[in-house]
């Protein structure tokens, strides 16, 4: 098996995370629990947890002047991910994300982009010849879109596989979707994607169809504790995950689709790979925060060991 090589092109924050009982109501001020400050972002969360699957990861990346933003760099040289394209802003700073997490391990976010939404089509194409000799491009949508476009442009014009986690929702043009080889929507941005409610059987099969009619080879849709929902050329199918009990379902999504990036690009079948990718996002959310829930290898292979 030959190392698999990723270019991650995204968003990095630090988390401001509190554990409470619940999620407070707008205007209500509730007395929540732990406190934890992480690194987060969907992007660095995406290249450290592919990193940390055994993949040789380029982050292409834009952080503040800060304090923050050094913090992140020195995290992602600690993980052996090349920082070689990840720009330090001189106008705005570090992203941040304010975040709760209720005693079921579901989150609610809100993220100031910062240096985030200064991450240019520039930026991209210094990257390019990272991007053309990488197995997968693996891009979310805390970042300009033409950005992402770009990104998607150069990697679909090499060859480059590219996977799109639709995080947060937002409209997407169909130029960018037909340059996309695996989107992977949760249930409420596949609704946001194809302008149909998604929750249940015959809609994740609709949902998919419209999104393969708009150019998409394959659509994964993640349903948290009920796996996912593949449908691609090979047909369609639901594919089961673990039974956990979630402590913080915060990175979930960014281990699942780290590891679907890099069994993809260590050659696996695409249903083999959204088995991993599930166990990766189940494994993540038994523990607290982005980046801290990361499984390595090695973790991740006691996981499923301990699932058998
Ligand atoms: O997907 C989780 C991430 O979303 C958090 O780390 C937070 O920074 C937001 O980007």
């Amino acid at each position: 098996m030959s190392e698999a090589r990723i270019v991650v092109v995204g968003s990095s924050n630090t988390d401001m995370v509190v554990q409470s009982r619940r999620i407070p109501a707008p205007g209500e001020t509730i007395l929540g629990g732990k406190f934890v400050m992480a690194a987060g972002g969907k992007g660095a969360n995406q290249a450290v947890a592919a990193a940390r699957l055994g993949a040789s990861v380029t982050f292409v990346a834009r952080v503040g002047n800060d304090v923050f933003g050094r913090d992140a760099l020195a995290n992602f040289e600690k993980e052996g991910i090349d920082t070689r394209f990840i720009a330090i802003d001189p106008a705005e700073p570090s992203g941040v994300a304010l975040i709760m997490v209720d005693e079921k391990g579901e989150n609610c976010i809100s993220v100031a982009p910062g240096a985030n939404s200064r991450l240019s089509p520039d930026d991209v194409r210094r990257a390019r010849s990272a991007i053309e000799q990488a197995d997968v491009l693996l891009v979310q949508l805390e970042i300009p879109l033409e950005t992402v476009e770009a990104a998607a442009e150069l990697a679909a014009g090499a060859g480059t596989r590219v996977v799109l986690n639709p995080a947060p929702a937002q409209s997407l043009p169909e130029r960018l979707l037909r340059r996309v080889d695996v989107l992977t929507p949760n249930e409420t941005e596949a609704t946001h994607l194809a302008g149909i409610r998604v929750s249940g059987e015959d809609s994740w099969a609709l949902a998919a169809c419209v999104l393969r009619q708009q150019g998409v080879e394959t659509v994964v849709i993640t349903r948290g504790a009920a796996g996912a929902f593949l449908s691609g050329a090979e047909g369609e199918s639901g594919v089961p995950t673990a039974a956990i009990t979630p402590v913080d379902t915060t990175g979930a999504g960014d281990s699942f689709n780290a590891a679907l990036a890099v069994a993809l690009a260590e050659g696996r079948d695409m249903a083999s790979a959204v088995r991993f990718a599930n166990l990766a996002g189940a494994c993540s959310a038994t523990r607290l925060g982005a980046q801290p829930s990361l499984p390595t290898r090695e973790d991740l292979d006691r996981f499923i060991a301990s699932c058998n």
